[in-house]
């Protein structure tokens, strides 16, 4: 599969959204990654549903949505609607995994679940052959700007393994700490798709640094 940048937009100027979004729109990135927070799964809050349409208007890439919230089962029908493409909710999130992934599914939508860095990629392997994509966090989920935990290269390695292995046509995709410094190993690793907040929207030139990444 061909290499897809994610940019988040966690880390975009929520003062001029629609002029991020727009720039995103013309960049090579084919997705554009949206993080909800709770409070709850995770120490921070970041925003929900009212910023979901003006991204859906801005754009019609690929809305990637990381859902960092407990009981996600609840919500996902609601951000199918809103526009989502593709709905990641976390394994450590929900006692009912199976469940989860079908509710997805039925709104119409690619599944993903994502795990933290802590969670082995071990846990996964049930659920493998109903996802479209598993979400390996590369740094405690929560907050952007924060360093690249380097034992995640491991896992990636481990889980691309695996599905090949077990003949999946899983995407894997990366998240936290992520920029063209470090953009060769996470896919030479095997990701499929980087996430990347902070290197994106804190360079001086973004749209240059999705390219530095693609390229990297
Ligand atoms: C962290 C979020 C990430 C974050 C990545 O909990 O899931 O998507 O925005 O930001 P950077 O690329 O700045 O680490
Ligand atoms: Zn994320």
């Amino acid at each position: 599969m061909p290499r897809i940048i994610s940019p988040s937009v966690l880390s975009a100027d929520f003062g001029h959204l629609a002029d991020d979004i727009a720039m995103l729109d013309r960049s090579e990135a084919e997705w554009v990654h949206i993080d909800v927070m709770d409070g709850v799964f995770v120490p921070n809050i970041s925003f929900g549903f009212p910023l979901m349409p003006p991204i859906r208007k801005g754009t019609k890439k690929v809305l990637d949505t990381h859902l960092m919230i407990v009981n996600p089962e609840k919500y996902i029908e609601r951000f199918a609607k809103a526009g989502a493409d593709i709905v990641t909710i976390h394994l450590e999130a929900t006692d009912d995994l199976h469940g989860a992934i079908a509710t997805i599914k039925k709104a119409g939508v690619k599944a993903g679940v994502s795990i933290k860095p802590k969670t082995p990629v071990s846990a996964i392997v049930p659920y493998l052959n109903e996802l479209d994509l598993v979400l390996i966090m590369s740094v405690e989920p929560g907050f952007g700007g924060q360093a690249f935990i380097p034992a995640s290269l491991e896992k990636i390695a481990q889980l691309r393994a695996l599905a090949d292995e077990l003949g999946t046509e899983t995407i894997i995709e990366v998240d936290g700490g992520i920029s063209s410094h470090n953009a060769h190993e996470v896919f030479g690793a095997g990701a499929d798709v980087l996430v990347a907040g902070n290197a994106v929207f804190g360079a001086e030139d973004p749209q240059a640094e999705i390219v530095k990444m693609l390229n990297a």
